[in-house]
């Protein structure tokens, strides 16, 4: 299965940490993608109408995005149950998800309205309203963290990747700090191996 991929992309990390959890990372032929909005990929574009990664290429159910759906895909085909399949268990898997997500939409936003956007273009209330975003999405987790436990799903996999996203571009946001059970739960996470394997990188 080709997937295209970057280093540096939070939504390709959840992925790959689900791959290597179902066993199926050996499976994905990875085929880097760098592109913005302004700088397109007309390969992918043909693939994800969104431009957008990740995008697997399949042979029974052709391009998949987003993130959610490639590793529900994933999942069900590795049969694994990271998705569990009913009753409460799926909706706090679910929602710890959605949590997930939308902390790293609100991370990744504000790092393209900051970093990537020209200065003279930037708009500081926007940007401190995204950074407020994935600000509340810690306080809420560390409200929840004593429930997060061992638990390895499509959930905890997210949440995971989103704070590791926060080190590896909010390194000075002092996250943990108020937040010592989240950062309990994620020093021990972020020690699966399927974390390690995925840290991300700047691309070269
Ligand atoms: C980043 O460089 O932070 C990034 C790259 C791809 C997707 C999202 C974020």
């Amino acid at each position: 299965m080709k997937l295209y991929a970057s280093t540096a992309s939070p939504y390709v990390r959840k992925v790959l940490v689900v791959a290597h959890e179902t066993g199926l990372v050996d499976q994905l032929e990875l085929r880097p993608a760098r592109m913005t909005p302004v700088t397109p990929d007309s390969e992918l574009n043909s693939d994800n109408p969104l431009g957008k990664i990740p995008c697997l290429i399949t042979a029974d159910a052709g391009a998949l995005y987003d993130s959610r759906v490639v590793c529900e895909y994933l999942d069900t085909r590795a049969g694994a149950g990271l998705f569990p399949a009913a009753g409460a268990a799926r909706w706090t898997a679910l929602r710890r998800q959605a949590l997930g997500d939308g902390m790293l939409d609100a991370a990744v936003g504000a790092r393209y309205e900051s970093a990537l956007r020209p200065e003279s273009l930037r708009w500081r209330e926007w940007i401190d309203g995204l950074v407020a975003k994935f600000v509340r999405g810690v306080d809420a987790l560390e409200a929840e963290a004593g429930s997060l436990g061992d638990t390895v799903d499509i959930g905890t996999i997210t949440i995971g990747c989103a704070l590791g996203y926060l080190d590896f571009r909010y390194a000075d946001s002092g996250w943990r700090r108020g937040h010592d059970r989240l950062a309990q739960w994620y020093a021990r996470f972020a020690e699966r191996p399927s974390m390690r394997a995925t840290m991300p990188r700047d691309i070269a």
